[in-house]
């Protein structure tokens, strides 16, 4: 069975200072939760659309859902989110062992709730190869070369920009094989190991890339906001 996962336990430090979390303001006439959760909500392979957010924001999620999806826990379920983004992805995957139970066939389809602008496109790309590979990343070919840096000073290194990537989400999984590959961190890999992807890049497992779009943009700062409202007219009548 296939889930589709949203994201959305973070609180938005990078923002500043606004009275909720990012994923609760609004770009156009909805809160940027519910732009995302229509994408998931119309996917027909998805057995439940799972959110996972804070703690007291919990009754607050359930009401946007009600009002604009109609939907009242019949497809879409509100979770409450980890300390951490993995921990929020385990929140789901217990959810899911707890209600359905876990087997091979059972792939989480994971999505920032703050990347309002995926795609259909994308998320069928995310389930039909998580299906044959296990699991699966978005991102696009970096168009900026990449510098990297040990100090934060000096350049230590400019990788080759044809083989550079910038990640976007949905990252798709086999949920019992993350959650095996999880318990098996360490505390300290943990903390290093803060990109689901990477936990199996890392473990020497095969993570296939679906071709994001430069549209499907994270909103993070301030400035991501008025970017958004002008995608978001620009998409208008399309
Ligand atoms: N997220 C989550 N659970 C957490 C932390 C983050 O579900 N414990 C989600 C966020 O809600 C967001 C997505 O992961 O949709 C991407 O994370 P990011 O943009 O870093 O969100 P925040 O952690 O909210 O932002 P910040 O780092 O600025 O505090």
């Amino acid at each position: 069975m296939i889930y589709g996962v949203v994201l959305a336990g973070g609180i938005g430090s990078r923002m500043g200072n606004v009275d909720k979390p990012k994923q609760y303001l609004l770009v156009g006439d909805k809160p940027i939760l519910i732009h995302t959760l229509e994408k998931f909500y119309i996917e027909s392979e998805f057995k439940k659309v799972l959110v996972l957010c804070p703690k007291e924001w919990l009754a607050h999620t359930k009401n946007l859902i009600r009002k604009y999806l109609g939907d009242t826990g019949e497809r879409v379920v509100v979770l409450q989110g980890g300390d951490t983004r993995n921990e929020t992805i385990m929140n789901a995957i217990s959810y899911i062992e707890q209600s359905d139970g876990l087997d091979e066939d059972t792939i989480i389809v994971t999505h920032d709730s703050v990347r309002p602008f995926v795609t259909q496109r994308i998320i069928e790309e995310n389930i039909r190869y998580a299906k044959e590979y296990g699991a699966c990343d978005t991102a696009v070919a970096a168009t900026d070369t990449i510098v990297c840096s040990e100090d934060q000073v000096l350049i230590s290194e400019i990788p080759e920009r044809r083989k550079m990537y910038q990640g976007q989400t949905p990252q798709t999984f086999q949920a019992l094989k993350l959650k095996n590959l999880y318990q098996s961190l360490s505390e300290e890999e943990k903390n290093i190991l803060t990109d689901a992807a990477k936990i199996f890049v890392m473990k020497g497992e095969k993570v296939h890339i679906v071709e994001g779009e430069v549209f499907n943009i994270k909103i993070t700062y301030p400035y991501d906001l008025r970017v958004a409202e002008a995608l978001l007219k620009g998409n208008e009548g399309c």
